[in-house]
């Protein structure tokens, strides 16, 4: 029987375009054979497993119709809230475990980088049936298939992308496609529904492509429409779109105006929008009125399906409507796939060049990424984010991107983990900080008291002066504690939550406090605000800290902007519902950016922005041990990195 090797599709850029040449000459073939009848067993003895975490009509049906078609076999598991998804099992635990049971996997998954994720695990094939926002390689390969049997190539059309071009997955795909067969592109957004940075920055970096974009109205006017749609020479894939009002002397080059060659139109992906912006979240109608402009006659109107609300059907019945087309191509494409898959044993060396390696992080903390639906913040602890150094030529800029979902984290602290030293990046530093990358001893943080609470001391301060002692620290422990008992009505409603480190030492010093005075033992929690989701434990009793109900003491040593509360209460939330939340600090430094006021202070010591505060406490020292340093709070000032960082060997 034969098997299939290791050839995972996650991306279109995974497929080269000889490739892609060669899928559609099979597609044609197997289009052919589908029209006259004629049977195929070229699968016979292969299992294809679908995996839909994602609802799904077309993708998974014609990937199981396709495999039919070739004589194989499908398990699927169309619902995976039916599956032990639903009791929690990994993604990566369940694609080994499907691997056992069949040949090929093909997975759909609401979290960006999900696929790269189960083609890691898994030792069988995966396809990628669409990743959160980001990709759905075989729905483009349907697109230009039919774009291609539409219009005779691909090279030098024009398509008009509408829609929601930010969470639109097949939209990305069909965007590096296009870039790569040397279309042209016109983005036409609705509101606020870009194309990312990270889809405009990989095509500008690997391929040296722009597009422009312009307003749904603009498009739709007569006077800025389709009729002033203008190539430039120089670049023979940049796109511009002059308006009426543009001075002449900006489009020097324009050409005559280039038709139009595909609309294709997307629906507001509103299950990736937040629930306050769904609301407000706008679209438009396209309809028979788009295609009357002199520049659009010619041009056919794709959408990937299912529509909503944007696409009228008026235009079923328009010759120049493909829509159904493109969906009915999915069998025949995704048989010539499959194909190819099976003819295909070796894998060829990847297509696109890897341009960075992968950045090791030798100490704590690791960055995670900023992206909310990024697989990295989902998949529990199995799952470390992995980063490259972002494709940004700009040396004054340190961005690394994630190798799952693509977006770039900003970084604005670093440090030496040899040395434990930490910087803030500026352009001098640039040169350094590819020599730790090769060295594997970059840190990075996102703020100084990441990098502090990590053990790392900046790279030069200021002098420094004491601003409390032991004695003045305990008694404002004391005051607080008073404070909180004299509150809270039933103190066996109460927990503690202390934001680590030095937050979670407070804590339990304000819980031996109140033991002291009221018999009462609160539970007490560590809460890790770099953690993502599982960001508080336990401290000790074992049981699962639980929130719901309770009065909570949100403790930290110092609040400054207020950035760390906010991030705090949103894992609070995120565990439960508390009856009450009260913030209890040490210092209050008053440089808040955000309306959140303690309820609790020891200390309110307003400082310079420049200046950093920093809390020293010790856990008490054991029987027998030598005395540790007492504790103490210090005020210094951050000396800002210099041209030349001394060398930290
Ligand atoms: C698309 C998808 O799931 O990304 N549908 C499809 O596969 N044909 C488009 C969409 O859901 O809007």
């Amino acid at each position: 029987m034969a098997r299939l090797a290791k050839y995972d599709v996650i991306s279109i850029e995974d497929l080269s375009t000889g490739e892609i040449e060669q899928i559609f000459a099979l597609a044609d073939k197997f289009a052919a054979a589908l029209e006259s009848g004629t049977p195929s067993a070229i699968a016979a003895g292969l299992i294809m497993a679908t995996l839909f975490y994602e609802p799904s009509t077309r993708t998974r049906l014609s990937f199981e119709s396709a495999m039919h078609r070739l004589g194989g076999a499908v398990i699927s598991s169309a619902d995976m809230q039916a599956s032990s998804a639903a009791k929690g099992e990994s993604l990566a635990d369940t694609v080994r475990v499907v691997s056992a049971y069949a040949d090929l996997i093909v997975v759909r998954h609401p979290y960006d980088g999900a696929a790269r994720v189960a083609a890691e695990y898994a030792p069988v094939p995966i396809i990628n049936a669409g990743d959160g926002s980001r990709e759905h390689p075989t729905q483009t390969l349907c697109d230009l298939y039919i774009l291609r049997r539409k219009k005779g190539r691909l090279k030098g059309l024009t398509v008009a992308l509408c829609g929601d071009l930010k969470f639109g997955r097949t939209v990305h795909s069909l965007i590096y496609a296009l870039a790569r067969f040397g279309a042209n592109i016109v983005a036409v957004p609705y509101g606020g529904m870009n194309v990312p940075d990270y889809v405009l920055e990989r095509v500008a970096a690997e391929r040296n492509y722009n597009f422009s974009t312009v307003s749904i109205d603009e498009l739709k006017s007569q006077a800025g429409g389709l009729d002033a749609l203008y190539l430039t020479p120089s670049a023979p894939h940049q796109m511009a779109l002059f308006t009426g009002e543009m001075p002449l002397e900006r489009m020097p080059s324009a050409r005559p105006p280039a038709a139009l060659d595909a609309f294709y139109v997307t629906r507001l992906q509103r299950e990736r929008l937040a629930e306050k912006d769904r609301a407000q979240a706008g679209f438009a109608l396209f309809d028979a009125r788009a295609l009357r402009t002199s520049r659009a006659q010619e041009a056919v109107v794709m959408h990937p399906l299912p529509r909503t609300d944007e696409l009228a059907y008026e235009l079923d019945s328009d010759p120049r409507a493909v829509y159904f087309e493109q969906a009915a191509a999915g069998v025949p494409v995704r048989m010539a796939l499959i194909a190819w898959m099976l003819e295909h044993r070796e894998r060829p060396a990847a297509p696109a060049a890897r341009i960075e390696p992968t950045l090791v992080f030798k100490g704590e903390p690791e960055p995670r990424c900023v992206n909310p639906a990024c697989v990295t913040r989902h998949e529990g602890p199995y799952l470390h984010p992995r980063f490259r150094l972002a494709r940004s030529a700009n040396r004054a800029l340190l961005s690394l991107r994630c190798e799952y979902c693509e977006r770039e984290l900003r970084v604005e602290f670093v440090g030496h983990a040899t040395a434990r030293r930490y910087y803030r990046f500026d352009e001098n530093l640039y040169g350094y900080v590819r020599q730790w990358i090769d060295e594997g001893s970059l840190a990075v943080f996102e703020t100084v008291k990441q990098a502090e609470e990590s053990g790392y001391e900046p790279y030069r301060r200021g002098p420094q002066r004491e601003i409390m002692n032991a004695a003045e620290i305990a008694a404002a422990c004391n005051t607080i504690a008073v404070q909180i008992i004299a509150d809270v009505a039933d103190p066996t409603a109460l927990a503690l939550v202390g934001v680590i480190s030095h937050g979670t030492m407070l804590a339990l010093r304000l819980r031996g406090l109140i033991e002291a005075q009221t018999g009462v033992r609160a539970p007490c929690a560590a809460l890790d605000v770099y953690g993502g989701d599982t960001a508080i434990h336990t401290i000790e009793g074992g049981a699962d800290f639980d929130v719901n109900g309770r009065t909570i003491v949100l403790v930290d040593d110092v609040i400054n902007s207020g950035w760390t509360v906010q991030r705090a209460m949103t894992a609070l939330w995120h565990r439960g519902r508390p009856a009450a939340v009260k913030l209890a600090v040490l210092i209050d430094r008053g440089h808040r950016a955000l309306p959140i006021r303690p309820n609790y202070v020891g200390r309110s010591i307003p400082t310079a922005r420049a200046e950093r505060v920093q809390v020293r406490l010790g856990p008490a020292a054991a029987a027998g041990e030598p005395r540790r340093a007492p504790d103490r709070v210090v005020v210094y000032s951050l000396v800002e990195s210099l041209k030349e960082p001394e060398s930290p060997a």
